[in-house]
């Protein structure tokens, strides 16, 4: 069989990406322009802001994948991009982008799931990984504990009823006013911190439930944090970090090793940005080892949003048989 070579797009949030890949997981350049100081000063990502820094970016930045790649648009057999979840704004520039490149150079389109394309990074880190595997997927709009079956085949076991844990982060960095992404900075800061000084509550809901619920746990944070101002009390973020960080983590490992040994899988994999916590990744490791089940997770430059992860998820479903058409569209709250 020829090579397939894909050129994928995304920008669903607050990074503008484009990849070069042949055959799926062999990523030939993955450029990634985030606009992350652009969102700081807000505290979060502003959507109308991120919107026009697309426009402003991706031209240059699907350029440079190519230049990157020492390709024209000649050598591109497919073309992937995220069509949703995501901000509607920001992922109608990736999409009509894609759709515009494909009619023009007469090349298939094919729209993918950015939460697949988390999941599909893993692909690209381990080339020997293949499904079936229980897959946490953790990111600032989403959490996820699903079923791989195979690729392109989800079977959703739980998911967060109110914020996703990335969400959690950086809502809780923010109240400490810590900066943005909160995710990274309290990984750091929780370093230095006593995760056993502050018992803030582990959320497990119904015995028999896959689900997560984050919100309670960001009040306890918030009502500590207002309660040690009232009392001018000093606040020690590091340990206030480390305990918070503790908590999700432990709820998150838990939640995983009980879906791999009630399904019987024997394999884990980690994926979206907060997989690149590395309070999570530690006691990951450390539980499925003493269950025998192996954990993966991509390096942390594929964990956070970026184009490489599309592609390969694009070119599963490509050689799976599914391309689109020019109808397709924007979905902000498309599901697995
Ligand atoms: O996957 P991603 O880049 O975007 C979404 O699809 O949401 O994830 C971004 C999220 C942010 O909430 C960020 O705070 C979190 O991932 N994050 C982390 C870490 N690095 C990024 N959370 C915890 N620890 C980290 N080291
Ligand atoms: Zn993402």
């Amino acid at each position: 069989m020829n090579d397939i070579i894909t050129l994928a797009i995304e920008s669903s949030c607050d990074e503008t990406s484009a990849a070069i890949l042949k055959n799926g997981r062999d990523v030939i350049s993955n450029i990634v322009a985030t606009q992350i100081d652009l969102h700081k000063k807000f505290g979060g990502v502003v959507p109308e802001v991120a919107s026009r820094k697309h426009v402003e970016s991706i031209d240059a930045v699907i350029q440079s994948a190519l230049d990157e790649a020492n390709m024209t648009f000649d050598d591109i057999d497919i073309i992937g991009v995220t069509h949703g979840p995501g901000l509607v704004g920001a992922l109608l520039v990736g999409l009509s982008t894609a759709k515009a490149l494909s009619f023009a150079l007469n090349k298939p389109l094919v729209g993918v799931n950015h939460i697949e394309g988390h999941i599909s990074a893993n692909f690209i880190q381990d080339k020997e990984l293949e499904p079936p595997f229980i897959c946490l997927i953790v990111s600032g709009g989403h959490t996820h504990l699903a079923e791989v079956k195979d690729y392109g085949k989800y079977e959703i076991l739980g998911r967060t009823r109110d914020d996703a844990a990335g969400e959690a982060f950086d809502k809780i960095a923010r109240a400490m006013k810590l900066g943005y992404p909160g995710g990274p900075i309290i990984d750091r800061l929780s370093k230095m911190g006593d995760k056993d000084s502050i018992k803030f509550p582990r959320i497990y809901l119904e015995n028999d439930s896959y689900d997560f619920s984050f919100s309670g746990l960001k009040s306890s944070v918030l009502n500590y944090l207002n309660a040690k101002k009232m009392k001018n009390e000093d606040i020690v973020v590091e340990d206030v970090a480390a305990s918070f960080q503790q908590s999700v983590v432990e709820v998150l490992t838990s939640k995983a090793i009980k879906a791999a040994k009630e399904k019987g899988y024997d394999k884990i994999v980690l994926a979206g940005g907060v997989a690149a916590n590395s309070g999570l990744r530690e006691m990951l490791v450390t539980e499925c080892k003493s269950h025998n089940i192996d954990v993966k997770y991509p390096s942390l430059d594929l964990c956070t949003d970026n184009a490489a992860m599309i592609g390969c998820a694009a070119y599963y479903d490509y050689i799976n048989g599914k391309v689109d058409d020019l109808s397709l569209n924007a979905v902000p709250n498309l599901k697995l």
